[in-house]
This record gives structure tokens, sequence and C-alpha cells, in this order.
């Protein structure tokens, strides 16, 4: 089982649109289960999922809560939630409380090792106990980077916070949300690319087509498959998918 984390520190940069469509693509191929981290539910709405999380997540990380019993399938085949409810909202002084305060998003998925070939982790903004859960547990961490002067910053603090995790992953950045039509877009585009070697050169277009997941409730692919967003996000999957050396496991039965 490999696992994926989403994550920035930056807020609203398009990590759970990211997620969500990493998950759909994943699951073409492998068992996937896309864990909803963040009190807002994001990523459990636009899978049709239910945001309610049997027990709480205090429950979950203090291993109460069967992991498998707290999964939701999804409409789509070899995807499923783990869903986010407002008990999220705790998460972090929970884990504070908790034994092993770093590694319990890495115990809970220990349980579901067998069941799932790729998992992949939807964090909330900010460098948390929840984040630093999140870097411990991931085999490779994704990073959506909005062009601007900032985002050479944001991607160096995501790489601060993996430096000092027990268990550093690789760091996979890419341009989410870009404009071509504003020349700062352009330039940061060109410039993290050919200045960091961790940002590969994958372009996700600011398009309404993105904005439509919220209403359609679905991975973009599944209403627009040929649109430049879709195939951005199904070469981002391949890349990290082969960066992890995702395999199908034998089910246990
Ligand atoms: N490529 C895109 N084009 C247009 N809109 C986008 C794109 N990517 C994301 N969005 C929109 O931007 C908003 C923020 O995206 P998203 O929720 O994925 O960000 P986030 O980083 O998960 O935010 P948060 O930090 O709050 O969790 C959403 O309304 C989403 O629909
Ligand atoms: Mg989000």
């Amino acid at each position: 089982m490999k696992v994926v984390a989403v994550y920035s520190i930056k807020g609203g940069v398009g990590k759970t649109t990211t997620a969500v469509n990493l998950a759909w693509e994943a699951a073409r191929d492998f068992r996937v289960l896309l864990w909803d981290l963040d009190p807002q539910g994001a990523a459990t709405y636009l899978l049709q999922v239910k945001p309610k999380l049997k027990g709480g997540v205090d429950s979950l990380v203090r291993g109460k809560t069967a992991t498998g019993t707290a999964v939701r399938s999804t409409p789509y085949e070899q995807l499923d939630v783990l869903p986010a409810d407002d008990s999220y909202r705790e998460l972090d002084l929970m884990l504070d409380a908790a034994k092993k305060s770093t590694q319990r998003i890495e115990k809970v998925l220990e349980s579901v090792a067998d069941d799932y070939d790729v998992v992949i982790l939807d964090c909330p903004p900010g460098a948390s106990l929840v984040a630093e859960n999140a870097m411990r547990a991931a085999d490779i961490v994704v990073v959506p980077l909005v062009p601007s002067p900032l985002s050479l910053r944001s991607l160096d603090q995501v790489k601060g916070i993996v430096a000092e995790s027990s268990r550093p992953a690789p760091i996979l950045g890419f341009l989410s949300m870009v404009d071509r039509r504003k020349s700062v877009h352009w330039e940061a585009v060109e410039s993290l690319h050919a200045e960091r070697k961790e940002v590969a050169d994958i372009v996700v277009p600011s398009a309404v087509v993105v904005e439509r997941m919220g209403t359609e409730r679905a991975p973009v692919a599944t209403y627009a498959p040929r649109a430049e967003a879709a195939l951005a996000y199904e070469e981002l999957s391949k890349r990290v998918l082969s960066a992890v050396k995702a395999k199908r496991a034998k089910p246990k039965r």
C-alpha cells in the first residue's frame, strides 16, 4: 500500500481538487482509499459521500473504531472514502493528547494495508500535527503550486516540514490554477520547473470545467474526459504512481 499526501501550507491552492481527481485516476488500475482529513469535508462532498464518521475521528485515531467499518464506497469502482465530519475540527488536539502523536494516521492505515493499493490523503492547509502525521505516513507528498512569486516560498515551507519528519518522503510539485493570460503565471510556470527539480512540468489550467466539480459532485474526467485539466491530472497520476511504484497487492481472500 502506497500513501500519497496532497498537501500545502497554503489554503485554496487546489489540494482537494487534486486529491479527488488523483484518486479517481488511480482507481482505474488500483484499489484506492481517499482519506478526507479536512473538517470542511470537501472531498467527501465531491465524491457524494455523507459527512458522517461513526464514533468521530477521536475513536478512529485511538484505534477504537476499526478503519474498515468507517470506510464508505463511492459511485466509482475501486474508490472508497474515509469521510470527514465536524469531529475533525478537534483532530489536532486529539493527536496532541495521543501516544506517538505523529504516527496516528500511519497506525490507522495499517489495518487496511491489505485492502487498498493506494491511499490519498486530502490534507487541510497549515502546519499542524495533522500535517506532521500525514507527512510521516506519506510515500510521496504532492504539492499544488499556484503560480506567483510566493509559490517558491510555499514549496520551501513544505520542504521544511517534510525534512523534519522522521520519515521524509519525496516531494512532487506541479502548477495548479494557471491562468495563461497572466504574464506572472507564465513566468512562474517556466521558472519553477526550470529552477526546482521537484516541480514537474505539469500544468493544470484555471478552468470553469474544474469549478464545475462542485455542481457535478464528480471528478473532472467523468464528465469532461478530454478537457486539458483532466489530461493534466491523468499525467500527474501516472507520475505519482510510478514514483511510488504502486502495485496491485493480492487480496487476502
Ligand atoms: N484548476 C482550477 N480551475 C478553476 N478552479 C479551480 C481549479 N482548482 C481548484 N479550483 C477551485 O478553487 C477552489 C479551491 O480549490 P480546492 O478546494 O481544491 O483547494 P484546497 O487547497 O483544497 O483548499 P483548502 O485549503 O480550503 O482545503 C474550489 O472552489 C475549486 O473548485
Ligand atoms: Mg481542501
